[in-house]
């Protein structure tokens, strides 16, 4: 059976340190069934104290962006090579919320490679403005996809894709994607890497939809989109929450 991946992202929040910890705690204590992976993605700054709590539910840490140098005078910078050495294994990479503030598919792809270079894998998220144009939502999705192509094929075999239609994502979304749109979207990523890499190769790259998953809907994005798994906002800030996307899964 494949690995499903749970990812976690925390985002901004919570606000103090206090607060991490006190939920990194509660997340502790989940029990994460056989064949699902929990990767929790704190704030920078959070990362070490949440770490040593979620790691004794046996959850994995993730970081929500990462440097796209390996080591040098880049002033805020957050090195793949620093994130490794406090044990995370995950990286997040061109969510739509970092895009919005000016992350161009160049710098998203240079992420990727010091990602990769450090050992760790990155979650390439990609995704839709808005779904009324479908022709128009497939191109974005293929444009975001297409910086790949400048990875070697044992490169692109490390990654993970998350699928995350932006109009979905947050509390100001109407709705998520609904489970047959996401499974659409998810053949044609997976017809794009085809075209990329070879059929077998494409098949072993994970796939996860984000954009307003809760308990009530997380089943239907594996079971009937195909999804291999699924990037949580919201609903990872609140350990009840969340362990009703994890169970769910079972
Ligand atoms: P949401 O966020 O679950 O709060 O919609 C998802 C994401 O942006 O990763």
């Amino acid at each position: 059976m494949n690995t499903l991946y749970v990812v976690a992202n925390w985002k901004e929040y919570p606000e103090t340190s206090k607060d991490a910890k006190k939920l990194a705690t509660s997340l502790g204590k989940i029990k994460i069934p056989k064949g699902v992976s929990s990767i929790i993605c704190p704030p920078f700054p959070f990362i070490a104290s949440v770490g040593q709590e979620v790691k004794k539910g046996k959850h994995l840490l993730g970081s929500q962006d990462v440097s796209p140098f390996i080591v040098g005078a880049y002033t805020g910078e957050v090195s793949s090579k620093q994130l490794t050495s406090l044990g995370v294994k995950y990286a997040i990479v061109g969510h739509s919320e970092r895009r919005a503030l000016g992350e161009a598919d160049n710098l998203i792809l240079e992420k990727i490679k010091a990602t990769l270079f450090s050992g760790m894998t990155p979650i390439l998220c990609v995704g839709e403005h808005d779904r009324e144009n479908s022709v128009a939502s497939h191109e974005e999705v293929r444009r975001e996809l297409s910086i790949l192509a400048d990875l070697s094929k044992k490169d692109i075999e490390k990654i993970i894709i998350a699928y995350e239609p932006i109009w979905a994502i947050g509390a100001k979304a109407k709705n998520p994607a609904s489970p047959e749109d996401a499974r659409e979207m998810r053949i044609y990523i997976q017809k794009v890497l085809a075209d990329m890499l070879t059929e077998k190769v494409m098949r072993t790259i994970p796939i996860l939809y984000g954009g307003s998953v809760t308990g009530k809907n997380a089943n239907d994005y594996i079971a009937v989109a195909g999804m291999q798994g699924l990037l949580v906002g919201r609903a990872s800030l609140d350990a009840k929450g969340y362990n009703a996307i994890i169970q769910s899964l079972k």
